[in-house]
């Protein structure tokens, strides 16, 4: 129960109760980690302070990716703060809805570089800002979804962008294991969640997951919090790089 106990991590996209981030803090903290949490701008304060007040978070900061240094403040102030850091959780995804809800093959130059920058390379440059504060060691997890690499039926853009997201988490296990900094990529089942509601037809992507998986049900972000927090413990220590799937077994199923 304890196995996070003397550990600190960062847990970023934290939008509402029902954010797939939310689930990891709920974990992460359950397994006596102490967490800094972030949220999106003044607007989503509201909706994150008191979920970050019931897991005693220690540090609850501001992270639009949009905004200029706001990342590296984000770290600065955990290093000021901690010093060091243990694990991080980037659960993090945007597109343009114009670009995201029409063929790969007609989506605009800005909105893939957006999709891009917000979805996959803060993630790179979160492990950059997290190394110096891992001299021991720790672990960055992202999330993904099985439309990385197959085609989901209206994930369109998002497809290459989580495919890039879980190729970067490769390179990344790769360079800093060495180090003893282990590097996920969690490819959770399809959940009702906010980003999702921006995914046409989502509801009958639901209905498929349900019926095809092995498991016969939906996840739910505590499953995938619970799986995630378990990674981040010594347990896990000789795993890294890989994409986890936490879906029921749906990716098997032809
Ligand atoms: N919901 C699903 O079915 C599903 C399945 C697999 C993977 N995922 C992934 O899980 C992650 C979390 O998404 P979710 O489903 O919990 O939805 P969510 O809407 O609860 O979380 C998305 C988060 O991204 C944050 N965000 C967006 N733009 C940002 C920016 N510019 N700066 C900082 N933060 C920003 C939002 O504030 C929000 O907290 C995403 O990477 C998503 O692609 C979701």
């Amino acid at each position: 129960m304890n196995a996070l106990a003397g550990k600190r991590g960062l847990v970023t996209g934290i939008a509402n109760d029902n954010s797939i981030a939310w689930g990891c803090a709920k974990a992460f903290r359950a397994m006596g980690a102490e967490l800094a949490v972030t949220y999106l701008n003044d607007k989503a304060r509201v909706h994150v302070e008191p979920l970050a007040r019931q897991v005693d978070a220690a540090l609850l900061l501001p992270l639009d990716l949009n905004q200029p240094g706001q990342l590296e403040a984000v770290f600065e102030r955990i290093a000021a703060e901690w010093g060091e850091l243990d694990f991080v959780l980037h659960a993090i995804a945007y597109a343009p809805l114009a670009d995201l809800q029409g063929r790969v093959t007609d989506c605009s130059r800005q909105g893939f570089l957006t999709a891009m920058d917000i979805s996959c390379w803060s993630f790179i440059r979160m492990a950059h800002l997290a190394e110096p504060l891992m001299p021991g060691g720790g672990t960055l997890f992202c999330m993904s979804y099985y439309g990385s690499e197959m085609v989901v039926e209206n994930y369109n853009m998002m497809g290459p962008v989580k495919a890039a997201l879980e190729s970067a988490t490769r390179y990344l296990a790769a360079e800093l294991g060495p180090q003893g900094i282990r590097v996920h990529a969690i490819s959770p089942g399809p959940l009702k969640t906010r980003a999702a509601s921006g995914i046409s037809g989502f509801e009958q992507l639901l209905y498929k997951a349900q019926d095809k998986a092995p498991i016969r049900s939906l996840v739910d972000i505590d499953d995938v919090g619970e799986a995630t927090a378990w990674l981040a413990t010594d347990a896990a220590r000789r795993m890294t790089g890989q994409t986890l799937y936490i879906d029921g077994g749906y990716h098997i199923i032809d």
